[in-house]
């Protein structure tokens, strides 16, 4: 029983079933067309929501240094999920290398947490997009009233309590029907989006910059203390414990680098090719968010972060601080709406992808893989997901979301650095593209960094992953259990 559930998929398998959309890709990506992809997929809602979030609650100014921490351990994180793509020929995502690798009930684990990952990825960025949908209706003197655009847990500075969030539900709902639809970003588009994304934080840096007010920038690193915010939960604000936080929370903006690993197939020379567009789409993000999270909260104060400028905070910074600059407010508030959206749809995408995979092979049921006779999308799967997330964009503030979605990615990282080790004492004759290198140092330290970071979520964080972790663990051991594939196949 206890090896069964370390029962690995035989890669011979893992190739003939992906040979429907994967066999033969091209191998066309250079290692700049990779940092363009991570790129892509990184900058949203972390940078231009979640850094107000982690200096009001836990670091003020010093969520500069949060930045720094979490682009180490992501540094490290990705090297050792470089070297998991390159071992699977196969494309993916960290279900499928850990499923061919370290066995079913690891890969559930990961598969499972990986909804943290995406699910409340997209719940996150919907959550973000409503507050910049109301900063754009702004500009026409127009806005959806804060009960319709707010979860019931968030009540206004004028004390008007939030009944559910409509717009972020309608982004989720337009996207699914996209999804459904078979749509998927094209390379012209992601190159857009990059472009204007990479422009707009440029350009808040280098006008921001001579509006900086050294005053909101002293302290810079706060004294140790305890933030209690307005859903009533306390924080460790200010000090060590502060910046860890805020490097946990701030983590957000770095999701989405792990992108890069999953095209190693269709990528030239990935030995050298991967750890550059990895690494350098880390450096390059991790400098434009230091940047980007000093000019930012030198514009606008802590008070504002809590108060009156906690959402939508880079358009209220322009608008309150910075004047004769309406115009970038305007083009930022525009640019940061269709740059959500486009990390939205990537992660919905990302969502169905994991689960089709998962309903594959027998460990979650086969409506999520059921697909659409004209679109040949697992559309069942778009519509049961659109549910879910828009649950929690609907009712659930979007501190919560975004704090799961860090953690539970956090934790996935730390599985899959932990598994790159393992590999190499296990099965050190698989041949890699890429081998991470220093090991085990290297996976070492990506777990003791991602660790830093859950460590500074706090309890209450904990006790969410804790939870979803034993909802995932009940159904694998009274369904997936049952009726995975592989498990049946081998009792033959
Ligand atoms: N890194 C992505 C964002 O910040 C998920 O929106």
């Amino acid at each position: 029983m206890i090896k069964s559930l370390f029962a690995v998929k035989p890669l011979k398998q893992l190739m003939e079933e992906v040979s429907d959309d994967s066999h033969g890709l091209k191998r066309s990506l250079t290692a700049f067309s990779l940092i363009a992809l991570g790129i892509g997929a990184i900058i949203g809602a972390g940078l231009f929501v979640r850094t107000a979030a982690a200096a009001a609650n836990n670091a003020g100014p010093s969520v500069t240094l949060g930045f720094i921490v979490a682009g180490i351990g992501c540094a490290f994180a990705g090297l050792c999920y470089a070297e998991f793509a390159s071992m699977i020929p196969v494309a993916g995502s960290a279900y499928t290398y850990s499923y061919a690798t370290m066995g079913e009930l690891v890969a559930w684990i990961i598969g499972w947490d990986l909804v943290l990952e995406y699910a409340l990825g997209a719940a996150t960025v919907s959550i973000a997009w409503s507050e910049y949908l109301n900063k754009l209706l702004g500009y026409f003197n127009a806005r959806i009233p804060y009960e319709w655009s707010h979860s019931p847990f968030e009540v206004s500075t004028t004390a008007i309590h939030g009944i559910m969030n409509i717009p972020a539900l309608f982004i989720v709902f337009l996207l699914s029907v996209l999804l459904i639809r078979g749509a998927r970003e094209s390379a012209l588009v992601n190159s857009i989006i990059v472009v204007t994304k990479v422009a707009i934080v440029i350009l808040f840096i280098v006008f921001g910059w001579s509006f900086i007010n050294p005053a909101n920038h002293t302290p810079f690193i706060p004294a140790p203390t305890t933030f209690v915010d307005a859903q009533g939960v306390s924080h460790h604000f200010g000090g060590i414990m502060g910046i860890l936080g805020a490097a946990g929370v701030v983590f957000f903006a770095f999701i989405g680098f792990d992108a890069v690993s999953t095209a190693a197939q269709e990528t030239k020379n990935p030995k050298k090719a991967l750890p550059i567009g990895i690494l350098g789409s880390l450096v390059i993000c991790t400098v434009l968010y230091i940047l980007f999270s000093f000019v930012l909260t030198g514009v606008a104060s802590l008070n504002d972060f809590r108060t009156v400028g906690k959402e939508a905070s880079v358009t209220f910074a322009i608008q309150t601080y910075m004047t004769g600059f309406g115009w970038l407010g305007k083009l930022v508030t525009i640019a940061i709406l269709a740059g959500f959206s486009s990390v939205i749809l990537v992660m919905l995408y990302g969502q169905s992808r994991v689960f089709y995979s998962m309903s594959k092979d027998g460990l979650v049921p086969k409506i999520f893989s059921d697909l659409h006779k004209k679109f040949r999308t697992p559309y069942k799967s778009n519509l049961l997901f659109f549910g879910f997330v828009g649950m929690f964009s609907c009712f659930i503030p979007q501190d919560i979301v975004g704090d799961m979605t860090s953690i539970g990615t956090l934790f996935a990282f730390m599985l899959v650095s932990a598994g790159v080790w393992i590999m190499r004492v296990k099965n050190p004759e698989l041949i890699r593209g890429f081998r991470t290198p220093l090991v085990p140092l290297v996976p070492i330290l990506g777990i003791l960094v991602c660790g830093a970071m859950i460590f500074g979520l706090g309890w209450a964080n904990w006790m969410r992953l804790f939870i979803w972790m034993a909802i995932g663990f009940c159904i694998y051991f009274s369904y997936g259990i049952t009726h995975s594939v592989l498990r049946k196949s081998k009792l033959k």
